[in-house]
């Protein structure tokens, strides 16, 4: 823009007789030719005589040039002379920022740390007239309570519990992880073969390999029903080794203690009808994966009486299932060595739109329970599950690593919401 507008270079290109189109535009340069000439005839500057420009008037006052001069020298224009130069893109915008810098009021040349607290010194030496004081902040949080919290595990089998002791069922003594084959097996019915003793499934103790301790009247029939049967059965039929029963191991269920306190309840002079229950740690030689563990809570409820029958196990079943929230079961016939019938718990769960097994069930066979001492009319239905499945299936947790063992996270067990069952 130094050297003028285009409408007013266009102009003084034009001689006082008149030039041709093409030559002006020629010297001019297509651009400031068509800015140029279309501004100039606005103002009245020029004429057009056929091929030939003519200037109308003598002479012409560079306006633009002049406003943007005064422009470039801070001077003020108005806002409509401003947005016709933009609009003419001849300006563009630009903002500056600046800051001035003076004292405030609570200037000082030094320092001064304001006071936390009054404190007797303050008082004592009189300086605290002219102590500045802090204020109470009361929006700041409070630093975090340093207390223990109950691993989600734990906090389920209350609640468990709880339901347990609401319909009246007694807690069984598990506090033996390392049991004989004999509790674990044997009195439960379960063949000396069986696939399950085999130590791919089993974790058997290499010290104190042996138990020493077996009732040995009880294991006497035990021996014979594996053996020959009685009771209306023709037991197995194989040479039962009293080696075998002795071999010490980790429980594999806690059906082991429920047999431990049946024989126990068979030796009371008159029969008392029972309702046990437990949640305790059991072991199996698995592989582990995402939804396995080697060692595992299992549940167990057991209820013995005279006269029950399967109808009583699927009344017990959706009364205690429907007390966890869970009050769509389906029942799938299952087999157990020491169960007849047997049964697969399912309950259909919302949240994953399917079925999900929660749990096995029966009731205990006469093969059992009459070895035991029991009388014959006495039948004994009890249930089975873990602890981690509806612990996971409650708090949302897909692989079974997050909640039990080295890899648990200890914000999980903190932040986790408290329980509540059946809601
Ligand atoms: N002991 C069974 C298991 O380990 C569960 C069960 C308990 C089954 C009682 C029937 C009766 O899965």
């Amino acid at each position: 823009m130094v050297n003028g507008s285009p409408e007013a270079l266009f102009f003084s290109a034009i001689p006082p007789e008149g030039i041709s189109r093409n030559t002006l535009k020629e010297k001019l340069g297509i651009e400031t030719f068509d800015i140029g000439s279309k501004a100039a005839a606005k103002n009245k500057w020029i004429a057009f005589d056929k091929d030939l420009v003519k200037r109308k008037v003598e002479s012409v006052e560079d306006e633009v040039k002049n406003l943007l001069t005064r422009i470039n020298n801070g001077e003020v224009v108005s806002d409509q002379v401003i947005n016709d130069l933009k609009r003419r893109k001849l300006i563009v915008k630009q903002t500056w920022k600046g800051y001035s810098l003076k004292r405030g009021p609570k200037y000082v040349s030094k320092r001064k740390k304001a006071a936390t607290d009054l404190t007797r010194e303050h008082i004592v030496s009189g300086d605290w007239k002219n102590q500045e004081f802090k204020e109470y902040n009361v929006n700041a949080e409070a630093p975090a309570i340093q207390v223990g919290y109950l691993h989600s595990l734990l906090e389920v089998r209350e609640e468990i519990q709880n339901i347990f002791l609401q319909m009246g069922f007694e807690e069984m003594p598990t506090n033996n992880f390392v049991e004989s084959s004999f509790w674990n097996f044997d009195a439960l019915f379960q063949p000396q073969q069986h696939p399950t003793r085999d130590s791919h499934d089993t974790f058997f103790l290499e010290t104190a390999d042996r138990t020493k301790d077996l009732p040995e009247d009880y294991l006497e029939k035990v021996k014979r029903v594996h053996e020959f049967g009685g009771y209306g059965s023709k037991g197995y039929g194989y040479d039962w080794k009293r080696d075998e029963a002795e071999k010490n191991l980790l429980r594999t269920h806690t059906t082991a203690v429920s047999t431990r306190m049946l024989y126990a309840l068979a030796q009371q002079e008159t029969f008392t009808p029972k309702r046990y229950y437990s949640i305790d740690r059991v072991f199996r030689n698995e592989a582990v994966d995402r939804t396995h563990l080697a060692e595992f809570h299992q549940i167990e409820g057991v209820i013995c009486d005279r006269g029950l029958t399967l109808g009583d196990l699927i009344g017990v079943l959706e009364d205690f299932f429907s007390r966890l929230g869970m009050s769509k079961l389906r029942f799938k016939p299952a087999y157990n060595p020491y169960t007849e019938p047997s049964m697969e718990i399912f309950s259909y769960h919302d949240g994953l739109q399917k079925w999900v097994e929660v749990g096995n069930s029966g009731m205990f066979r006469p093969e059992m329970l009459l070895p035991m001492g029991l009388p014959e009319d006495v039948n004994v239905i009890a249930w089975g599950l873990s602890l981690e499945r509806p612990t996971m299936i409650l708090y949302g947790i897909s692989n079974i690593r997050d909640l039990f063992g080295p890899k648990v996270d200890f914000n999980l067990i903190k932040n986790n919401p408290i329980c509540r069952l059946g809601i």
